[in-house]
């Protein structure tokens, strides 16, 4: 089955409904929900059923739409005050990742109360699948920077998924891999298998055999071992929340990669697109790690529970790898290098350049 021709993340014009491929359900099922209820869309964010930074965005922006065309109000001002309250509970479903409130403001920011309310909510519908098909454009892009960086046959090692799961095409981090394929080369990933939720080995390695690529998955403690055994030619990982000083904050485990890295001489590139860079904070210490449920530790995926009962537990779903770490943050914009303070600057700058034209 070729889970590349499933959208992660649509929108159902008809039905008026948010189709996600459940990723909790990956690899066994292909299942598609259908979603028009700001709760469940609310809870598809936060049980990862639709995962992934910017799909996580696009999700919401859609879910957005879909509550802009329940609210009853008399007037814009009103309808607009509803739109708020519902713009920020999506926006609590998960902290880390910021594309979910940059989409969410997007949205919000791209209406006024001089617009009628069904005006309103026909630019909500087209802003929304305006960020999903420039996220499919921005994620190519950063593919082809990325496809600079390696040669056919090199080995590539990732953590937890930055691929079309989590995007709306061709992923961040694995854009690359993917790009590569259609135009006939052939890259050997290395999945962690990304404990606890096990998106390396669930998600990843399903869809980089479905592409056809070489896959081999490894547990997260290997990664030192297949770096020295010399199998790796670049780290590639993707990104929930960038600081302007380039701290780069994403799944758990990849902070301990670029250590191991570092150690070895092996380049360390983050995938990010613009709307993941948070020029607002100024070091990764000012991002909220999200905290999750300690049974994700103990019991999920085992048959009986594996740890003492009682035992505790510490579960943070994301960690912060320090800018002197990596090697270089790839966006649509370009290859930042450090120091990055300067590089990520004339990125952002020349993304709001290219908003204004
Ligand atoms: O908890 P998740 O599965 O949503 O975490 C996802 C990641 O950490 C990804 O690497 C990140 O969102 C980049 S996605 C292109």
């Amino acid at each position: 089955m070729n889970i590349l021709k499933y959208e992660t993340v649509s929108l159902d014009e008809n039905e008026k409904a948010l189709l996600i491929l459940d990723q909790t359900k990956l690899p066994a099922q292909v299942n598609i929900l259908h979603l028009t209820e700001i709760h469940d869309i609310h809870n598809a964010i936060y049980t990862l059923q639709v995962r992934g930074a910017p799909a996580i965005g696009i999700a919401a922006a859609f879910g957005l739409y879909l509550e802009a065309l329940k609210i009853d109000a008399q007037d814009s001002p009103s309808f607009l005050a509803k739109l708020r309250q519902a713009k920020d509970y999506l926006n609590s479903a998960r902290p880390t990742a910021v594309n979910l409130s940059w989409a969410l403001n997007r949205m919000y920011n791209s209406v006024n109360v001089s617009m009628s309310i069904p005006e309103i909510r026909e630019i909500l519908r087209l802003e929304a699948l305006a960020i999903k098909s420039e996220d499919t454009e921005t994620c190519r892009r950063i593919g082809e920077y990325g496809l600079t960086l390696i040669h056919d046959g090199d080995g590539i090692l990732t953590h937890c998924n930055a691929g079309q799961l989590a995007t709306s095409k061709y992923g961040t981090a694995l854009a690359p891999i993917h790009l590569g394929r259609e135009r006939g080369m052939n890259f050997h990933v290395y999945c962690d298998e990304t404990r606890p939720l096990l998106q390396g080995a669930r998600l990843s390695a399903f869809e980089l055999m479905a592409d056809g690529v070489d896959t081999t998955l490894i547990c997260d403690n290997m990664a030192a071992q297949v770096m020295k055994e010399g199998r790796v030619r670049a780290v590639f990982v993707g990104c929930d929340r960038a600081a302007s000083n380039g701290d780069c904050c994403n799944k758990i485990g990849t902070s301990g990669l670029a250590v191991i890295a570092k150690h070895y001489g092996i380049p360390f590139y983050v995938f990010c697109p613009v709307s993941t860079v948070d020029m607002n904070i100024k070091t990764g210490s000012e991002i909220v790690i999200e905290q999750r449920k300690p049974e994700e530790i103990t019991e999920m995926w085992y048959s009986k529970r594996m740890a003492p009962d009682n035992v505790n537990v510490y579960n943070p779903a994301f960690d912060v790898t320090d800018h002197e770490l990596i090697t270089g943050i790839v966006t649509e914009y370009g290859i930042a290098l450090p120091p990055f303070t300067e590089s990520l600057k004339t990125i952002t700058n020349a993304n709001q350049a290219h908003c204004l034209r």
